[in-house]
């Protein structure tokens, strides 16, 4: 039984304060004004464009959260925030809570969304700011290169030759297979505003010549193949189940005979209260996706197991499932 929150963790949780004054500040570029030397208030708001006075108190707040130090008048990047929150910096992960920033309206009609089940949005970043997506693609791909080695390592793929990674994204996870495994080819099927950034990080990491690009809608287009194993990693958030069940059924039709269907995904346990971090994740996905969810893993395994796969496992509990299409097929 997990211990009992303290009021004063209550507290806590209610003071979204300093979120919003990182998110702000981060919108704003106020690191990358401090980037390199120290500045008075006055001096940071004629860069930013804010009023001397009201920006003298987010810098202090900043100076409190250990952000900024402030020696006399003069505000100056702590060493976290020069790494990470100056633009201009290779480790800046800036994008990311710009999304948050972004999404900040849409949690104001968290009560709405609760008491009608709708979300105030149509559609997913990737769809209304491609550009913002792509940002933040490239951020997830520089901190989670560890995970795809890992992944890759787990499957054991050293007889798989063709892999679809389907929304690929930044193409993290097929850049890390074609590492890990020498004799895999690799397509990333994605938006064709998502792609030039795959594009960049595949000649980054020259596999050029091992990893095919192909756009399209992976539910209205034909990815191609077959291939021996599908990766379906963190798109299936963004859907509806009856549009995630239609596309695990048609994807048999693009898998080897033998060939494997891997969904990686942030799934709930059966009780859709653990993983913390995914329960509180599912409310994000309610207010900022029109028809998204988080899925038991039960019923990514159902999908599965209704369109004609075997051997369907749970490889990693709420995060990795896999099904296998018959030989006989
Ligand atoms: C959260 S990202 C996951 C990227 C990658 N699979 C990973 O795990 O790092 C979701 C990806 O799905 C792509 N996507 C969303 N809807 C799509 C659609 N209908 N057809 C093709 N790609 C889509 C987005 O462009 C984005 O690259």
């Amino acid at each position: 039984m997990p211990r009992e929150l303290s009021l004063a963790e209550v507290f806590q949780l209610g003071y979204y304060w300093e979120t919003k004054i990182l998110l702000t500040a981060v919108k704003l570029d106020v690191f990358s004004t401090l980037d390199g030397r120290g500045r008075t208030a006055a001096e940071a708001a004629g860069k930013v464009g804010a009023d001397v006075r009201a920006l003298a108190l987010l810098l202090n707040a900043l100076v409190a959260i250990r952000l900024l130090t402030k020696a006399g008048d003069l505000y100056a990047n702590t060493p976290v925030a020069t790494t990470h929150l100056v633009k201009q910096g290779p480790q800046y992960v800036g994008h990311l809570l710009l999304l948050h920033d972004a999404e900040w309206s849409n949690w104001g009609k968290l009560e709405d969304s609760i008491k009608t089940g709708r979300s105030p949005v149509t559609q997913h970043v990737f769809e209304t700011d491609p550009a913002l997506g792509a940002n933040v693609l490239s951020v997830l791909h520089r901190i989670g290169q560890q995970s795809g080695p890992d992944l890759a390592k787990r499957l054991a793929l050293d007889q798989a030759r063709t892999m679809l990674d389907l929304g690929g994204g930044a193409g993290t996870n097929a850049i890390a297979f074609c590492q890990v495994y020498p004799q895999l080819s690799a397509t990333v099927f994605d938006l064709a505003t998502t792609l030039p950034l795959t594009e960049r990080t595949v000649k980054e990491a020259g596999l050029e010549t091992r990893i095919a690009l192909k756009a399209g809608d992976f539910n209205r287009d034909s990815p191609g193949g077959p291939f021996d194993v599908v990766l379906m990693s963190d798109i299936l958030h963004y859907q509806d189940l009856a549009t995630n069940a239609a596309l695990v059924r048609k994807i048999h039709g693009h898998l080897t005979p033998g060939g494997r269907l891997v969904i990686k995904d942030r799934f709930l346990d059966a009780s859709g209260t653990s993983p913390a971090w995914t329960a509180a994740f599912a409310v994000h996905i309610l207010v900022n996706t029109e028809r998204g969810a988080c899925y038991r893993t039960a019923e990514a395994m159902q999908w599965m197991t209704d369109a004609g796969y075997e051997s369907v496992v749970e490889l990693e509990q709420t995060a990795v499932v896999q099904g296998v299409k018959s030989r006989e097929a």
